[in-house]
C-alpha cells in the first residue's frame, strides 16, 4: 500500500473551479455567453503584433514587463514602479494572498463575490470571512464589523462579479479611511472600463497614492479582449509590491502577452466600440427580460444576472441545447440565477428569441 504526501489541509476545502469554458455533455458551444468575455475579440493591432512576435518565442520574456508597465503607466498617468503585471489578474490576486496572509489570518470578501477570493484565501491556509450583502449591495458597515486583529486582506470586487454593483466613490473613500492601515484593501476593478462615466463609480486609482494599503487590480481579459493570453496588473505603493515581486515567478507574463497588451492599449477606439455596444445592449437585454416578467440584479459591467426562479435549469438546458452557453450561479449561492454575458447583436437577438420561445412553449 503506498501512501501519498498530504497537501495543506485547507486546500482540500477548495471546490475545484468550474469555468465557463466547460461545455456540459449534450451541448454544442456556438455562442459562449458564460465568461464575461468581450465578444468582439481584440484589436487588429494585437493580431498583427502576435504574428510578428511568434518568431521570437525562443527567447525568454522580459521578466519585469518593462515596456508594458511603462505603457500602462503612460496611459493611466501613474508611476511604472507602482505597477506589477501578472498572468491574468487572478495571478496577482493569488500573489497578494501568498505575500500578505498565512495560516490563522483572516481575509474578508463579500457574499457572492468573485470565486477566486475564496480559493486564494484557502490556498494560503487563511480563514475566509464572508460579509453579507444588503439587497445585493456591499455594506461598508458590515465590512467594518468583520475586521479583527487577524484581518490581513479585504478583497472587494468593484464592480462585483457576479453581483455587479459598487460602492459610491464617497462611501468607498469613507470606508478606506476607517480601515486600519495594516489591512491590505484590494480593489478588483476588472470591469472598470465598462463603468467609464457611470455616476459615482471609481476604480479606486486615486486612492492608491493616498492610502499605502490600497491596491487596485486590473485585467486585460474584459474590455481589451485578451482573456486567452492572460494579462492583469496591480497598482500599489512600491513598498507593497516589493515583497510580491520577490515571490512572483519572473516570467509570469509571456512575451506574446506583453506585446499584445502594449498594442491593445494603443487602440482605444476599438475598446470604445465594445464599451458603446455594451452600453446599448445590456439595457436592451434587461428590457427584454422585463417584458418576459423576469427580474434581474442591476449590473454595470458586461453581463446580466437574471432570476429564472424554478425554471432556471430548464432555461439553462434549453439555451444550451440550442447552442447558447450561459453560467449557472449555484456555486455563488444564487441557484435561481443565470449570469449572461452581453454578446454581439445577433447573439443577443438569438438569445432573446430563444427565451421568448421557451416562455411561450412553457405556459
Ligand atoms: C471580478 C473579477 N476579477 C478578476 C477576474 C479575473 O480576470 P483575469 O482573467 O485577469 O484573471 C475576473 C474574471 O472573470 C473577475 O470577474
Amino acid at each position: 500500500m503506498s501512501s501519498f504526501p498530504s497537501p495543506r489541509s485547507s486546500i482540500l476545502n477548495i471546490s475545484p473551479y468550474v469555468g465557463g469554458d466547460v461545455i456540459p455533455p449534450g451541448f454544442t458551444r456556438c455562442i459562449g455567453l458564460s465568461s464575461n468575455e468581450n465578444p468582439f475579440g481584440p484589436s487588429p493591432f494585437v493580431k498583427d503584433v502576435l504574428s510578428a512576435e511568434i518568431n521570437k518565442i525562443h527567447f525568454y520574456p522580459n521578466s519585469n514587463a518593462t515596456v508594458l508597465r511603462q505603457e500602462i503607466s503612460n496611459f493611466y498617468n501613474i508611476d511604472p514602479s507602482w505597477v506589477l503585471c501578472g498572468n491574468g489578474s487572478e495571478d496577482t490576486l493569488h500573489l497578494l494572498a501568498r505575500t500578505y496572509a498565512s495560516e490563522g489570518d483572516e481575509i474578508i470578501f463579500a457574499e457572492s463575490a468573485f470565486g477566486l477570493y475564496q480559493i486564494a484565501t484557502l490556498a494560503v491556509g487563511a480563514k475566509p470571512v464572508v460579509v453579507p450583502r444588503e439587497n445585493f449591495k456591499l455594506s461598508p458597515e458590515a465590512i467594518l464589523q468583520k475586521i479583527t486583529p487577524q484581518t490581513k486582506i479585504i478583497y472587494l470586487d468593484h464592480p462585483g462579479n457576479p453581483v455587479g454593483n459598487f460602492l459610491h466613490k464617497d462611501d468607498l473613500l469613507k470606508l478606506v479611511q476607517k480601515i486600519p492601515s495594516t489591512v491590505l484593501i484590494v480593489l478588483d476593478a476588472a470591469y472598470a472600463e465598462y463603468l467609464e462615466g457611470v455616476e459615482g463609480y471609481t476604480s479606486g486609482i486615486e486612492l492608491v497614492s493616498e492610502f499605502s494599503n490600497v491596491v487596485m487590480a486590473r485585467t486585460f481579459s474584459k474590455a481589451y479582449a485578451l482573456a486567452g493570453l492572460r494579462l492583469g496588473w496591480i497598482y500599489a505603493n512600491p513598498t507593497i509590491l516589493d515583497p510580491v515581486n520577490r515571490i512572483r515567478p519572473p516570467f509570469n507574463v509571456t512575451s506574446l502577452t506583453q506585446s499584445a497588451g502594449i498594442e491593445a492599449l494603443k487602440d482605444q477606439a476599438w475598446v470604445k466600440k465594445a464599451m458603446d455596444h455594451n452600453a446599448i445592449w445590456r439595457p436592451w437585454f434587461e428590457r427584454e427580460i422585463e417584458k418576459l416578467g423576469l427580474s434581474f440584479i442591476p449590473c454595470y459591467a458586461n453581463f446580466s444576472m437574471v432570476n429564472f426562479s424554478d425554471k432556471v435549469s430548464d432555461v439553462y438546458q434549453f439555451l444550451g441545447k440550442n447552442g447558447i452557453i450561459v453560467r449557472p450561479m449555484g456555486a455563488y449561492n444564487l441557484p435561481t440565477y443565470l449570469r449572461i454575458t452581453i454578446g454581439q447583436t445577433h447573439e443577443m437577438e438569438e438569445l432573446v428569441s430563444l427565451l421568448n420561445k421557451f416562455y411561450t412553449q412553457s405556459v
